[in-house]
């Protein structure tokens, strides 16, 4: 139901899949080794150091933001600096009410517990939360029909952390018990360039400043991606008998994985040609893209949405996802003159 997260035996826990290792060994500890994302940073420091010198549990903390940005590893680092243990679940693993109270009754003072994609958890297992998250009590019925009687229990003072890809997907008597909200972007490509050589440090890979910054442009803002291209591109120098990461190999090794310059791969441009040549461009709707690329609606909503939005090449609007002029440069597909004046409204 939860883990305790043991520093030194994660790499051998059974339960953890060799890929959550590896990704654990990467995950910077302290707060001033978590890369970018200054102002939250500076904000939950302010907001750490003030409960600790109060002697009081930090209010919940809720961390949106696309797969990879970094809320995992945020979780374990405000526990961490709150000199506290972090107890993990997610929303998915928490079937019955029952398993919930079970995890916060076992709750020390001052315990971080961190629920993963907080967004999927049931109705009833979420109104156990209420209380817990306002009061420090759970509230219990006992007993069926006109005897039925409710007892609460108080619970120690803890700190709840939910991640999710979007706040909005929260209920809203769940989110605002929350006290402190954080949005975690997309990263800049000079913060990914760091998170390289850092990964690059802690793994033991020489890497070339060049290569570490072809890897970081290419990333599409998210370090988890950085992590995976960096390990790819390292096993093509490994193969070539050599101990140097350098810039040809990244750009031969992204090519073989079929990265493009801008790091979309085949499902960027199969949305984007979806969306041209089938939609005339758009608008259209997400549900529609997805089923026309053959893809779960969440994942292009939570993994590939972000970037296209971000580099402009695509935008919202009410009336669905449009492709703009870049989105038609990327691919080499010229613009109508009529299509160029549509355009023009939603270009910066
Ligand atoms: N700010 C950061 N600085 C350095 N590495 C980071 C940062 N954010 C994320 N990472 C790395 O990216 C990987 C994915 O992060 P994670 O916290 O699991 O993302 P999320 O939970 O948001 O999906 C981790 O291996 C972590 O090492
Ligand atoms: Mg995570």
């Amino acid at each position: 139901m939860f883990e305790d997260e043991y520093e030194d035996d994660r790499l051998v826990m059974s339960t953890k899949s060799e890929f959550d290792a590896e990704e654990n060994v990467l995950r910077p500890k302290v707060m001033d080794d978590y890369i970018g994302q200054s102002a939250v940073k500076e904000n939950l420091k302010v907001y750490i150091k003030a409960a600790k010198e109060r002697g009081e549990a930090l209010d919940h903390v809720l961390l949106y933001g696309p797969p990879g940005l970094g809320k995992t590893t945020l979780a374990h680092i405000i526990a961490n600096e709150l000199d506290s243990q972090i107890k993990m679940t997610s929303g998915p693993a928490i079937e019955r009410s029952g398993d919930l109270a079970a995890i916060l009754t076992n709750l020390n003072e001052g315990d971080v517990l961190f629920i993963d994609e907080i967004h999927r958890l049931n109705h009833n297992v979420e109104e156990i939360l209420y209380s817990a998250m306002e009061d420090y009590a759970l509230d219990i019925i006992v007993g069926k029909g006109p005897s039925a009687r409710n007892i609460r229990f108080s619970l120690k003072h803890f700190t709840l952390v939910g991640a999710t890809t979007k706040a909005g997907n929260l209920s809203s008597p769940l989110r605002d018990r929350f006290g402190i909200i954080c949005r975690l972007d997309l990263y800049s490509s000079s913060e990914l360039k760091q998170i390289v050589s850092r990964s690059a440090r802690t793994l033991g890979i020489s890497i070339d400043e060049d290569a570490a910054i072809e890897i970081a442009g290419r990333s599409r803002g998210t370090p988890r991606i950085a992590n995976r291209f960096l390990k790819r591109v390292r096993d093509f120098t490994t193969v070539k008998g050599e101990g140097v990461v350098c810039l040809e190999d990244a750009k031969y090794a992204l090519k073989r994985m079929d990265v493009d310059e801008l790091g979309l791969d085949g499902t960027d441009r199969a949305i984007l040609r979806a969306m041209i040549e089938k939609f005339g461009g758009g608008p259209v709707g997400l549900d529609t893209i997805a089923a026309t690329v053959n893809e779960d609606v969440r994942t292009i909503e939570d993994a590939y949405e972000p970037y296209l939005l971000q580099i402009g090449f695509i935008a919202r609007t009410p009336r669905g996802r449009i492709c703009l002029k870049a989105g038609y440069e990327h691919l080499g597909i010229p613009l109508t003159d009529k299509r160029k004046k549509q355009l023009s409204g939603y270009e910066e």
